[in-house]
């Protein structure tokens, strides 16, 4: 199957009461195991991407032809998204044009109106090429600089406004924060959540910053309207310490042990692993 918007395997969770995981990709092993994972557990999936690791991987065309080629070459017949994350206005329609089949528009820095004005855009521009589109109220806050700040609490009338441009996914900050949570985190807003899901009617909602968030509170997201959740520093974290137990435990001098397909294989599982785990709490599993 090939690529897909994110808009019909949303509304399908929506209506059936599940969230599909939006796992962002670094790398060809990030791919490969995250496309592995959805494949085997029989479950819809979207590649997250954001513009630095575009960056990273030397565009969106390098993005889109690598996750074609695997769809191709690794038989997959599960729904996949491509889906810019945290896109600037710019940058959601460099990826359009590059084919991916997704993109959120992050507007949230903005105030309210210039949000507003510039969400329409990408609107027209997205939805005349088929492609859906997230936008963003309340910005989901994180560590930066060693400093981590709580998320912004959307304000709900303001989630309306931008929900009625017309706009396929919704992400509404409600404490959620990139990272690590601090151990002081007071949780998420599910009085919040309930008021934004009340003014949308209906629209699937995104969970940003889902590393760390404890599963029930996950599943009560998801029965409040929570049809995506994005996880992305969990997925580092489990690849970077089977990385240091293979090189702990010295195994990359041992015969070829130094060789990047034996060196890279335990976290690649490692990923493996957790994409499972989060599609298994997700309630996904099976849905494709
Ligand atoms: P985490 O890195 O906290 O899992 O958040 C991912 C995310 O929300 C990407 O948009």
């Amino acid at each position: 199957m090939g690529l897909v918007s994110a808009r019909e395997m949303l509304l399908k969770a929506r209506k059936e009461g599940y969230a599909v995981g939006q796992f962002n990709i670094n790398n060809l092993e990030w791919t490969k195991a995250i496309l592995t994972a959805a494949e085997e557990a029989k479950s819809p999936v979207i590649l997250g991407v954001s513009e630095g690791a575009a960056r990273y991987m030397t565009g969106f065309d390098t993005v889109v032809g690598m996750v074609n080629g695997m769809l191709k070459n690794l038989n997959i017949t599960v729904p996949v998204a491509i889906h810019l994350d945290h896109g600037s206005f710019e940058g959601a329609k460099a990826a359009i044009e590059a084919g991916f089949s997704s993109v959120m528009f992050d507007g949230s820095h903005y105030p309210i109106d210039e949000n507003v004005e510039k969400t329409t855009e990408i609107v027209e521009y997205a939805h005349s090429r088929g492609i859906s589109v997230e936008a963003e109220v309340g910005a989901i806050g994180g560590e930066e600089d060693g400093v981590v700040g709580s998320g912004e609490v959307a304000d709900p009338q303001e989630c309306k406004r931008i929900a009625d441009l017309g706009v396929d996914i919704l992400a509404a900050g409600i404490g959620n924060i990139h990272g690590k949570y601090p151990d002081n985190w007071p949780g998420l807003r599910f009085d919040v959540l309930k008021e934004v899901q009340d003014v949308t009617g209906g629209m699937p909602l995104v969970l940003h910053g889902g590393t760390g968030i404890p599963g029930d509170m996950i599943q009560e997201a998801i029965g409040l309207g929570v049809s995506k959740i994005n996880v992305n520093t969990e997925c580092q974290l489990v690849f970077a310490a089977a990385t240091r137990q293979y090189v702990e435990e010295g195994k990359d001098l041992v015969g070829k042990g130094f060789d990047p397909r034996k060196l890279l294989a335990p976290g690649a599982k490692a990923i493996v692993q957790t994409v499972k785990e989060k599609m298994e709490l997700f309630g996904s599993v099976n849905k494709a």
